[in-house]
């Protein structure tokens, strides 16, 4: 026999407000975990993280269409709802914000949000229409949810930028918190889109997480930074990768950095190997 769920499923704003005022009435503090499901571990680690801040955690669950281009995945992005709200439940999660296009894109729906700062290049070189989605939806879900914090993992490096700084340019009440990214014993960041991978590929795929772990190291270590990248870009390409870019930025800004000096450093990448794109990133140690 299954123990039924304690976590709450609602489809709507209107419920998901019902459910959040009345917990804020009761002085109980609210933390949100945007998601697109698929859940795994590290969207575990997101949920178990919001604990500290919060006396009740959401999760939202949206394959938010906006964020993908005609030519993505979106068909094709892994839907598991039952497994999702299991694995919500299994970590405490108190309410399951699910809903449909129709409910976060009325007919009509005609506002999307423009971006600068970190949201220039890297990802946008080539995936243009992307963060424009992802910061709209965000936007939206942190209006209908209004939590107190909401956290986002550190796996999307660039999307947590975007998010930090939007939310302090529209002055959005949230705090938005990044969560260190989860990984497979050998490197390989946690991702929805690994379910994608053959088995020679994800033989190869930690090869990205050990150019940007040698390329971190030899950096810190005072190494040249353009020399330390362009070594990593081999690595990754020797590895069967197709390589999108792997930059060295400033942290917080993006801004492309010549020397350690012009701030805190971190490495992004994002490359494809058979029909799976996958993005990784790591912070070059002080
Ligand atoms: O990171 C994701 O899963 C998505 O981009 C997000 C933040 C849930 C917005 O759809």
């Amino acid at each position: 026999m299954t123990t039924p769920r304690a976590i709450r499923t609602v489809h709507t704003v209107a419920e998901l407000r019902q459910q959040v005022g009345a917990w804020r009435a009761g002085g109980e503090r609210v933390a949100l975990v945007p998601t697109m499901g698929a859940l795994h571990v590290g969207h575990v680690a997101l949920m178990e993280a919001a604990k500290a801040h919060a006396e009740r955690t959401v999760v939202t669950i949206f394959v938010n269409p906006t964020q993908f281009a005609p030519t993505e995945d979106l068909g094709r992005y892994p839907r598991t709802l039952e497994a999702d709200l299991d694995k919500a439940d299994g970590a405490g999660v108190a309410l399951a914000f699910v809903p449909d296009v129709n409910e976060m894109y009325p007919e009509g729906f005609a506002t999307t949000i423009s971006l600068a700062g970190p949201a220039l290049g890297l990802e946008t070189d080539f995936r243009p229409t992307h963060f424009a989605g992802v910061a709209t939806v965000v936007a939206k879900l942190l209006n209908q949810a209004a939590p107190d914090v909401a956290l986002f993992g550190e796996k999307d490096y660039q999307q947590l930028q975007v998010v930090t700084r939007m939310a302090r340019d529209l002055d959005l009440p949230a705090r938005i918190l990044g969560v260190p990214t989860v990984r497979e014993a050998d490197g390989l960041a946690l991702s929805s889109r690994n379910v994608y991978l053959s088995a020679e590929d994800r033989a190869a795929a930690p090869a990205l997480h050990r150019a940007l772990t040698t390329a971190a190291a030899a950096i810190a270590g005072g190494a040249d930074i353009a020399e330390s990248i362009e070594a990593a870009r081999r690595a990754v390409a020797a590895a069967g990768f197709a390589l999108d870019y792997l930059e060295a930025r400033h942290a917080a800004t993006l801004a492309p950095v010549a020397s350690r000096a012009d701030g805190p450093i971190r490495l992004l990448v994002a490359a494809r190997i058979g029909t799976t794109r996958l993005i990784d990133n790591l912070a070059v140690p002080d």
